[in-house]
């Protein structure tokens, strides 16, 4: 596969960094945009200083439109031409017409040990719940929000003293792992699941 990925995000975009950063050399994709929802996101000056085309399509004059939303963001989609689609703290749910459009080909992280704590406040759900063991996820993207196939986990061991924060910062080390090595086989054509401990 000639993999062109767009990447999708909504804030400061390390997850984004650590997909771009992975994709040269004998990597199989190369990065063609990345857009986000907010035009004050971080991560678009970001990719702006590596070279890489951005695209802000701010939600807010939607107001709820969702659909009108995405039409936007797919003109931006649409003459980048990418093959691969990543969410990467994208914070927006997708319509189940536009996953389907891209069916197969949508990837996102999320921040728990999927299925447990789909949604936000993952970390400190893993705490309340007295989880021992929390991590992150890549997954296919679905209609339903935080399913579809997973392709990746990494874990990590809840120490006594964690808070929230300290997990957080924790996982989010781990996701600049998984995301990217999830990335380079999914772009290989290879949808085998990869466990990082
Ligand atoms: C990451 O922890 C990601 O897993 C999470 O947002 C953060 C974005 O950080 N995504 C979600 O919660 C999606 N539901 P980043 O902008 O530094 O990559």
């Amino acid at each position: 596969m000639t993999g062109r990925v767009a990447i999708l995000i909504s804030g400061g975009g390390s997850n984004m960094l650590a997909l771009v950063d992975s994709m040269t050399g004998d990597h199989p994709a190369r990065p063609v945009l990345v857009a986000a929802n907010d035009p004050r996101a971080g991560g678009l000056t970001k990719a702006a200083h590596r070279g890489i085309p951005t695209a802000a399509v701010d939600h807010r004059p939607f107001k709820g439109d969702r659909a009108g939303f995405e039409a936007a963001l797919s003109e931006h989609l649409d003459a980048a031409a990418p093959d691969i689609l990543c969410l990467a703290g994208f914070m927006r749910v997708l319509t189940p017409e536009f996953v389907a459009r891209w069916s197969g080909r949508i990837l996102n992280i999320h921040p728990s040990l999927l299925p447990k704590y789909k949604g936000l406040h993952t970390h400190a759900r893993a705490l309340e719940a007295g989880d021992t063991h929390h991590g992150c996820t890549v997954h296919e993207v679905t209609p339903a929000l935080d399913d579809g196939p997973i392709l990746g986990q990494a874990r990590l061991a809840i120490a006594p003293g964690d808070t929230s924060e300290t997990l957080a910062a924790r996982v989010l080390t781990l996701e600049h792992r998984l995301y990217p090595a999830v990335l380079r086989r999914f772009a290989a054509g290879d949808r085998s699941r990869i466990d990082l401990d």
